[in-house]
Order: structure tokens, then C-alpha cells, then sequence
């Protein structure tokens, strides 16, 4: 049997409405922030990610998935979205619209890592970025939009740690202190940090690896912020304190990256473990120049889908407001099958979710059925009903039954708690 590739999943309809409810709430609170939707291609050519991500972190080192096309291009599929976007942005010439363009997105990325509970080889991204501003506003706006996000989706008990990584210049000079701090222990450090030694020391406090954890868990953290970059930290601060958004600083936060500057954060949430963050992101006031594009400074950040999913499938609200089918078309006898299949029919038409039992058994069978589905109510055909064009309305909510004329069922069905959004007016019209 073919099965699906280690670190993929199918998304099966049982947890659709719980990643519909995600994109529906991060659609509706991204648009209320003035995001717009871009969908990009999932292949792209590799040198974009090599480029904009690093060719000295894990992703480009080991986690790219790459292949040479027929034309032999070489090809990656996307492992984030962010490189995508920019190059976007430089190509469609989106700077013409003048201010910050703001931006978001939804759908699948691909990272060729050893899968495990919220760490998948295609997992699924929702995010947004915003391009064009250096404001520290934009910082605050990015961060509590991710925040709220989370509050809106009923998340709770999550943490966001905030960090600088301060200009270009800043970033050198604490990789050359770093490099001080590291290089008496670089004997014992596993082959691949001695190898991020050289290439970019920050790595080696991402590194899994028990004995390089511990040795950078002594390392001190470094801070080398000119005067700008530490005003403009100043002032990421006071934006979030003003709106209320609550972080901790963590100076030793460097991101699995390279293209950061400035402004990088995290969120963790209790229910997945402090060790895998749900969101993350920061500002890349490099990347649009290194990419091609004018200098242009610009911020954003990408929740992890499935991590999303995990965290809200604890909450209890969540899973009550998964949908349900609202009502059940139950058959006494065959010879109304017909009739019931237009009932069905108008029910659906009116809005009211509906479902029939098509290999229809007994009428106690149907009833479990709908038992099953968890219905509201059951619409039974009877034959000696039906000859006076009446049905039986089961409330079985209330475990209660009454007659009800054939034509003021959906008008009434639609005056009922839950059903009254359906579209009424719709069937009395037709
Ligand atoms: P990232 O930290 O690589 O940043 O990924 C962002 C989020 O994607 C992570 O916090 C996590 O929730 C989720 N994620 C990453 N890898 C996996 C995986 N293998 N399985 C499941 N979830 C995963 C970025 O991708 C940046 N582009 C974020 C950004 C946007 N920065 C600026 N703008």
C-alpha cells in the first residue's frame, strides 16, 4: 500500500473546521489590520532561499527540498514564505502603490526535518509581512497583531519573547564577541557548530546537540545596539506597553535565519512546551536591496499551522463549536423516498445542513444514525402523515415531537435557536 511520505499528513475532515476557523479568524483580523491576501508560487528557484535565508543555516544546509527540473533549473520548494513575498514584491513592483504594502499569506512550506509532534517535512504557514517602513509602530503593530490573533482564536497561556539583533554592523560585532566566547570550547563543540564557528557563530545557540546546549547555555549573552538600534528598541517597547501586549526580553534569541536585523520575536504557548514555538518573526531591513529591490525595510512573521492546531484542539470551546449537520431526513417506509429526497433538497437550499441515510434500513436504524451525526432535529416521513402533507419534527435536544405542515417546516426550522441564520426568505420566494 502506498502510504504518505514520512513528515506529510492528511488533514481529514473530522479537523477541517479547526483549521477553517484559523484562516478564517487570521483572514478576518489580518484584513480589520489592512493585510491584503498574495498567494506565491510553492517552487521557486533555489538561489532565492539560499540567498535570503543563508546558505551557513540548517534550512539551506539540510533541510531544502531541491531538484533540478527538466530545463535544469535548479528548483526548491519553499521552505517559508518571506523570500517568496519579497521577490514578489520587487517583480510586481508593488512599492509603486506608495507607504507599506501590507501583506499576508496561507498554504504549505517544506522543510526536510526529522518529523516529530509539530514538526512536519510540509507544514502549513499563516503569516504576514509588511514592507516599507522602519517605523518601530510597525514593530509594535506586527507583534500585537500576533498576539491578538491568538486571543481572537481563544489561545491561551501563550509568551512573547522579544529580542534585537540591532543593524548589520551590530550583528558583526556580536558574532566577533561570540566568536571570543565560543573559541575556548570550540574542541568540544559537535562537528557541525565547529563548522558554524566559522560561518555564522549565532548558530551554535540553535544547536540540538546536548553538549553544545549546555556549553551555550553558559555563554553570555551579547548586546552591541548602536544608538539607533537601541532607540529604535526603545521604542518597540513603549508601542507594545502602550496597547498593553505583554513579552519578555530574551537577549539570546538569534533565529534560525540570517536575514534578521533589529526586531525579532517569538511565541511559545503552554500546551506545546517552551522548547517549539507557534509564531515567529522580525524585521529584514536588508533583504528587498540583497534581493535586488531598493533599500527598503520591512517586517513580518508566520504562525506554524499544525502547532495552531494542536494548541486550540486543548481548548474546549474549540471543540464545541466544531459544525454539525443541523437536521436528519428519516424515511418510514420506501415509498416516500422520493418525496424525502426533495425535502432534502429544499432544506439544503434554504441554508439548513441536511443529510438522508441512502441505504435506508429501519426508521430505528436512520434514528441512531442521526443520533451519530449529533443532529438537532429529525424530520420523519410517515406515510399516514404524509397523505395530509405532514411530517413529524423531532427535537432531540429536547426529546420532544410534534406534527408540523409540509410547507411551514423551513419557515419554521429557521425561527429555532442555531438555525436562524438560515435563508428563509430564499425558500418562502421560491
Ligand atoms: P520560522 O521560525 O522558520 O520563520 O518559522 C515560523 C513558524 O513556522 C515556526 O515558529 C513554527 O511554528 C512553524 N514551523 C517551522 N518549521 C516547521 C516544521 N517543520 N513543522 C511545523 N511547523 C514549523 C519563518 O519561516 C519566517 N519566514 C517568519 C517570518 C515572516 N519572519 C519575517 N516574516
Amino acid at each position: 500500500m502506498i502510504k504518505a511520505l514520512r513528515g506529510t499528513k492528511d488533514i481529514l475532515p473530522d479537523e477541517i473546521s479547526l483549521w477553517q476557523r484559523i484562516e478564517a479568524i487570521g483572514r478576518n483580523i489580518f484584513n480589520i489590520y489592512g493585510y491584503k491576501e498574495i498567494r506565491t508560487p510553492i517552487i521557486e528557484e533555489a538561489s532565492l532561499f539560499i540567498r535570503s535565508i543563508g546558505d551557513a543555516t540548517d534550512i539551506v544546509q539540510k533541510e531544502m527540498y531541491v531538484f533540478s527540473d527538466r530545463g535544469n533549473r535548479i528548483i526548491a520548494l519553499r521552505p517559508e514564505a518571506t523570500a517568496s513575498i519579497v521577490r514578489a514584491y520587487i517583480e510586481n513592483s508593488l512599492f509603486q502603490a506608495g507607504g507599506v504594502a501590507k501583506l499576508f499569506y496561507i498554504g504549505p512550506m517544506f522543510r526536510s526535518e526529522r518529523p516529530q509532534q509539530g514538526r512536519q517535512r510540509q507544514f502549513y504557514q499563516i503569516g504576514v509581512e509588511a514592507i516599507g517602513s522602519d517605523n518601530p509602530f510597525i514593530d509594535a503593530e506586527v507583534i500585537a497583531l500576533s498576539a491578538r490573533f491568538l486571543e481572537c482564536l481563544g489561545v491561551k497561556k501563550f509568551h512573547v519573547k522579544l529580542n534585537s539583533l540591532g543593524c548589520q554592523k551590530d550583528k558583526i560585532r556580536v558574532i566577533e564577541k561570540h566568536k571570543e566566547n565560543f573559541r575556548p570550547y570550540l574542541e568540544r563543540l559537535c562537528e557541525t557548530c565547529k563548522n558554524r564557528f566559522d560561518k555564522n557563530v549565532l548558530r551554535i545557540f540553535d544547536c540540538k546537540e546536548d553538549s553544545c546546549k549546555s556549553i551555550a547555555q553558559n555563554i553570555k549573552a551579547e548586546s552591541a545596539l548602536c544608538d539607533d538600534c537601541a532607540e529604535h528598541f526603545e521604542k518597540v517597547k513603549v508601542g507594545l506597553n502602550a496597547i498593553g501586549v505583554e513579552y519578555t526580553i530574551d537577549n539570546k534569541m538569534v533565529r534560525g535565519l540570517d536575514y534578521y536585523t533589529r526586531t525579532v520575536f517569538e511565541i511559545t504557548q503552554e500546551s506545546l512546551g517552551a522548547k517549539d514555538a507557534v509564531c515567529a518573526g522580525g524585521r529584514y531591513n536588508n533583504l528587498v536591496k540583497e534581493l535586488g529591490g531598493k533599500d527598503t525595510p520591512a517586517i513580518g512573521f508566520a504562525f506554524g499551522m499544525e502547532r495552531l492546531a494542536l494548541a486550540l484542539d486543548k481548548a474546549e470551546e474549540v471543540k464545541n463549536a466544531r459544525c454539525k449537520v443541523n437536521t436528519f431526513v428519516a424515511i418510514a417506509g420506501d415509498a416516500l423516498y422520493n418525496e424525502a429526497f426533495k425535502l432534502l433538497d429544499s432544506l439544503r437550499m434554504a441554508g439548513i445542513s441536511s443529510e438522508i441515510d441512502y441505504d435506508t434500513k429501519s426508521l430505528k436504524a436512520q434514528m441512531r444514525k442521526a443520533e451519530k451525526l449529533g443532529v438537532k432535529f429529525v424530520i420523519i416521513l410517515g406515510e399516514e402523515e404524509f397523505k395530509s402533507n405532514k411530517v413529524v419534527l423531532k427535537d432531540m435536544e429536547k426529546h420532544s415531537q410534534e406534527e408540523i405542515q409540509l410547507d411551514k417546516l423551513i419557515a419554521e426550522l429557521c425561527s429555532r435557536p442555531g438555525l436562524e441564520h438560515s435563508y428563509t426568505k430564499k425558500v418562502v420566494d421560491r
